[in-house]
Parts: structure tokens; sequence; C-alpha cells
């Protein structure tokens, strides 16, 4: 008999057909995603859940789909949406789809980050609304990037493409805050691990590309904005939680940093009377990083490939908890 498996929303199609071969596919298909409830129900009886980012996977669900459970395919390359610890607790496999997302979300971070600096969207309202009149001499005035200071937080694979190209395309100097040492940085780009507070301090501009976890949640907060340079620009594309968005709005108001480019916020979507989004030194995206054609069709192909894997008793492409496997093998053979 095919696993059965639920699919919490409509992804590329090269994914679907893959699931849909080997699997008894329950496809949500509704745009938004399934309400609490509606997840719980769903999820019982199931082999596998292809899950996305708004799906909150903790022990209440992994309970309530049941024993034959083995694995979760989450599909974007973050998982903090997903219990890990209690998933591995149980022995069910988790699989992300990291590697296949690099260029289209650093892409985004530069494009934050000459939109914010350059105050684009600024501009674009003004036009807008009519009140360009003139060329002005003193109007529009943005920060210069060539030559200038990247602060980079979580050298990963995004933060090192992000680096790359404002090293290589604006002749960057690159720091860097990371938990480990990045040796390809280091040696490619001259780039230098420095601690919270240097970072702050010394970057012109500072991009953020690390896990949203218990360490960095809140990481940029007033304090934090205090330290940076008022000229400074601000970048997420990583998670909304790292930036305590009111400190943020603060900090905005104030001047005590020039601007901010967000693909994230705190919570998602942001409520769009929000006051944040009021400011006129604030570019925000709808979490649209990784949307483009390549990146979300290998991500499908990734998150059917884990899934199968998981549900074939292989090892996942992408694993985000591989120490599980001998608990997950012993729960596979319980349940089939
Ligand atoms: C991810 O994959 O974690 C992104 O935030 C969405 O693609």
């Amino acid at each position: 008999m095919a696993p059965r498996v639920f699919v919490s929303r409509v992804i590329p199609e090269i994914g679907l057909r893959k699931i849909q071969q080997h699997c008894d596919m329950d496809l949500w298909t509704d745009p938004l995603p399934p309400p609490r409830e509606e997840l719980l129900r769903r999820v019982q009886g199931c082999h596998g859940i292809l899950t996305l980012l708004t799906d909150t996977v903790d022990a209440e669900l992994l309970d309530r789909a049941g024993e034959q459970l083995v694995v979760v395919s989450n599909f974007a390359v973050g998982f903090n949406n997903i219990d890990i610890q209690a998933a591995t607790q149980r022995g069910i496999a988790v699989g992300n789809t990291p590697g296949v997302l690099t260029d289209a979300t650093a892409d985004m971070a530069v494009a934050l980050l000459l939109a914010a600096a350059r105050r684009v969207v600024e501009g674009h309202r003004y036009t807008l609304s009519g009140q360009w009149k003139t060329w002005e001499p003193l109007g529009h005035i943005g920060q210069d990037l060539v030559g200038k200071t990247l602060g980079i937080v979580g050298m990963g694979r995004i933060g090192l493409a992000t680096a790359k190209r404002l090293h290589r395309g604006w002749d960057m100097k690159v720091l860097y805050y990371d938990i480990r040492p990045n040796l390809q940085a280091e040696q490619e780009l001259g780039a230098q691990r420095v601690d919270f507070d240097t970072l702050l301090e010394n970057a012109d501009f500072i991009s953020i590309h690390t896990n949203l976890d218990d360490s960095t949640r809140g990481l940029f907060n007033r304090e934090a904005f205090r330290k940076m340079k008022s000229t400074a620009v601000l970048v997420n594309t990583a998670r909304g939680p790292i930036v305590v968005q009111e400190d943020l709005r603060w900090a905005l108001e104030q001047g005590e940093i020039f601007a901010a480019g967000l693909d994230v916020t705190d919570p998602e979507p942001i409520d769009p009377q929000d006051p944040l989004l009021r400011l006129p030194n604030v570019v925000v995206a709808p979490h649209i990083a990784s949307a483009t054609v390549t990146s979300r069709n290998r991500m499908a192909e990734i998150a059917a490939q884990n899934l199968l894997a998981g549900l074939e008793g292989r090892p996942l492409v992408a694993w985000v908890n591989p120490e599980v496997e001998p608990h997950w093998r012993a729960r596979k053979n319980a349940s089939s």
C-alpha cells in the first residue's frame, strides 16, 4: 500500500508529481495555510508530511499524526517552525532544502541593500504622488557603497554569497560575526571574524543571514541599534524575530540608523497598518527571497526527495537531524 502523506500547500509541479507517483497524497490546495485544527486533523495517520515555514510542527502535531509518522520534509532551508528536538526524540527524520536558494536570497539581500541605501522605493512613491517637480541638487541623497564596510551576521552559504557580491562588485571590506569561522570567506574575500559589537560599530551595511534560535532571537534590539552608525543600513532576509521590530522602528525614526531593507518581518504578514510601513526609510518585501523559478523548482524537488527517502528508509538528501537515524529506523520497522 502506498504511504499516506499530507502536503500542506501547492508547491511546484515537479515536486508534487514525484510525490503523487509514490504516495497516497492529501494536498491542501488553499492559498492560505491550513488552520491549526485542520492541520492537526489532516496529519493523522500520515507516514510523511511536507510542511512550509508557516506550519508549526511541534510535539502535539507529531503525536497527533501517530506512531507511523517517520518523516517531516520542510519546503524551506530554515526550520525554526519545527521542534527538531521533539522530532528527534520520537525518531522522526526532518529534511530541509539548503543550497538551492543561496543565489536567489543573496541577490535579494543586495537588492534590498541598494534599494534602502539609495532610497529607491521612497523615490518611487515620490514620483507616484506627483511631488517630482524638478531635478533636486539636495534631494534624495543616499549612501555610497563603493569601498564601504559590510557586516555579515551568519557567514553560512547565503552570507558568503552576499559578501562575494558586495566585495567583488562594490569593493566592500567584509567583517562577519558567526560562532564558527568561515575559512573560505577569510581566504577568498579577506573577511575578518569579529565580535558582535565590533561589527555593529564598524559596518556601514549589515546583512543578517543567521538561523533563528534562542541565541539570535532579538539580537538586533535598541542596544544594538545604538551601537550602529547613524549612516548604516540594515538588511534582513533571514527571519523576522532576529530583529526586535519595535526597536527597529525606533532606530529608524530617531536616525540611529539610516535605513532598513527587510524581506522578513515579525509577525508575517506584517499588519499593513503597522507604523513601520509608514516610514520613508524602510523597504519591506513579503518574504520572497527564494522566489525565482529555479530556486522554487529545486526546493520542490529536494523536498519531495527528502519525503520519499524518509518513507523508503533511505538517508535524506538534506537531513536536519541525521543523528536520529538508528531511532528512525527502529520506528520505521515497528510501524511497517
Ligand atoms: C527558507 O527557505 O527558509 C526561506 O525563508 C524561504 O524560502
